[in-house]
């Protein structure tokens, strides 16, 4: 674990609307609005010059076919890029401009993923049991618009398949 000040929890219902399987989502929610995600942050001053970094660490579980995940969020200075570090479990990290350019890279174990600047970037814990752990540092001063995915979602969403995922478009995105 790294020091950390400040720590955060996201629970089900931060993530409202984000998944498509509502009957599975409002189960969820009456049995308890569960923790989907945690975060622990090193702050810093948001100044130029200063790196905010820390762990993210999203647990294991699904809502119907589509894993826990992360509410997702361009930086409000968009032309942030921000580094993600595997270090326990596996997942994916899934990337969209507002062009129509996506990605979908794997994070796992001592595996770097780099999101580039103008990129909205959203965490996805692919394993059955395990937490997805990743290491997370971008400018101090990037900030956070997390209203662009609140209203419209990504473009693509990852469903599990077998024992593994598929990529597949968002049918309730706006542009789909
Ligand atoms: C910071 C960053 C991560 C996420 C964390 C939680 O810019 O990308 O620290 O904040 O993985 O995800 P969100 O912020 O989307 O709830
Ligand atoms: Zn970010």
């Amino acid at each position: 674990m790294i020091s950390y000040d400040n720590h955060l929890q996201r629970r089900l219902s931060a993530l409202k609307g984000q998944y498509g399987d509502t009957a599975a989502y409002e189960e969820l929610m009456a049995a308890g609005d569960p923790v989907v995600y945690e975060v622990y942050e090193m702050l810093r001053p948001e100044a130029a010059g200063e790196l905010r970094s820390g762990l993210s660490v999203v647990h294991p579980g699904r809502v119907g076919e589509e894993f826990y995940m992360t509410k997702g969020h361009f930086h409000s200075i968009i032309d942030t890029a921000e580094v993600y570090y595997g270090v326990q479990g596996r997942g994916v990290l899934l990337m969209e401009d507002s062009g129509g350019e996506w990605a979908a890279e794997e994070v796992e174990p001592s595996r770097a993923v780099y999101v580039p600047p103008g990129w909205a970037h959203r965490s996805i814990n692919i394993g059955n049991s395990e937490d997805l752990v990743t290491f997370f540092v971008y400018r101090a001063d990037a900030g956070h618009d997390y209203g662009t995915i609140e209203r419209q979602g990504f473009r693509k969403i990852v469903l599990r398949e077998g024992q593994g995922y598929r990529v597949a478009d968002n049918p309730h995105h706006a542009q789909h």
